[in-house]
């Protein structure tokens, strides 16, 4: 996608979240400050609770936050807590999102749910499909792409569901523990997948974690504790001089040699 969005970074100033009001009041964000560069892949890992979905949220423009302001490739976003553009079109254009739960839709095949995520942003059916098949591929599902949700496993699934967040080359990956239902080897796999997009294709990406095992994927590490950013790691060296074009470190992950970005 070339277009006024190339160069987006996020930088996020000063988040911070009240929920309810009164007795249920929660602080869930206490200033949260972040910055994402392209091509930069950063973990989020930290307590249930310590507000990682909400951060993930706001900087996903699902959630409104309390006050703070975000930019995304030199473009205001949010403003004193206020969105500024229109971020339906906006999230549909520029973001993928992975939760979870692979979310597919229940009565479309594995491929249809990957191709819908293209023909609601205008492409043609056919080159829809085409690339659909080919993002199967990629991770290694094509072959259950005529099944429905309902005929694959939960690591299937999920596979699928990444293959429908890269569908339309977005500038900012978003996902909220998208390895929780994968074994450790399929989970270290789609880390290392979404390592590879963000460094052939210049996107950022922030993964929600439990998983330590899988640190070292991530160019960095942001520990959350009670709405805050407590500490900030650099997760490993190799990620981050393969930060670099055609660095040492970018080889990318098993089963994703070829195919398309
Ligand atoms: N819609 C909501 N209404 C009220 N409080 C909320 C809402 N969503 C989250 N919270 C509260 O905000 C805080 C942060 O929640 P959040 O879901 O961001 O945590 P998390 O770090 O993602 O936790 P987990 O690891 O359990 O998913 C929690 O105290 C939670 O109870
Ligand atoms: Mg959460």
């Amino acid at each position: 996608m070339v277009d006024a969005l190339d160069n987006l970074a996020v930088e996020a100033v000063g988040l911070t979240k009240v929920y309810g009001s009164g007795n249920t009041e929660v602080q869930a964000l206490r200033g949260v400050d972040l910055s994402l560069s392209r091509g930069e892949v950063i973990a989020l890992l930290g307590p249930s609770g310590a507000g990682k979905s909400t951060l993930l949220g706001i900087i996903g423009l699902v959630n409104q936050p309390t006050a703070g302001s975000i930019t995304m490739g030199g473009q205001t976003v949010v403003a004193e807590g206020r969105f500024t553009v229109d971020v339906r079109s906006f999230r549909r254009k520029y973001m993928g999102f992975v939760f979870q739960k692979a979310n597919l839709i229940p009565f479309l095949t594995a491929v249809e749910n990957v191709q819908i995520a293209m023909e609601i942003n205008d492409q043609p059916p056919r080159t829809a499909r085409r690339r659909a098949m080919e993002l199967l591929e990629y991770l290694g599902v094509s072959d259950r792409a005529s099944h429905y949700p309902s005929m694959l496993s939960g690591g299937q699934q999920q596979r699928v569901a990444v293959a429908r967040s890269l569908a339309n080359r977005p500038n900012l990956i978003l996902a909220d523990e998208p390895t929780a239902a994968l074994d450790s080897v399929r989970g270290r796999q789609v880390m290392e997948l979404f390592r590879k997009v963000a460094h052939e294709q210049q996107t950022g990406v922030i993964v929600v974690t439990h998983d330590h095992r899988a640190l070292d994927a991530f160019d960095r590490t942001l520990e959350m504790e009670d709405g805050r950013v407590r500490g900030e790691v650099l997760t490993s060296p190799a990620a981050k001089r393969s930060l670099t074009p055609q660095g040492p470190g970018g080889k990318g992950g098993p089963e994703t040699s070829a195919g398309p970005p």
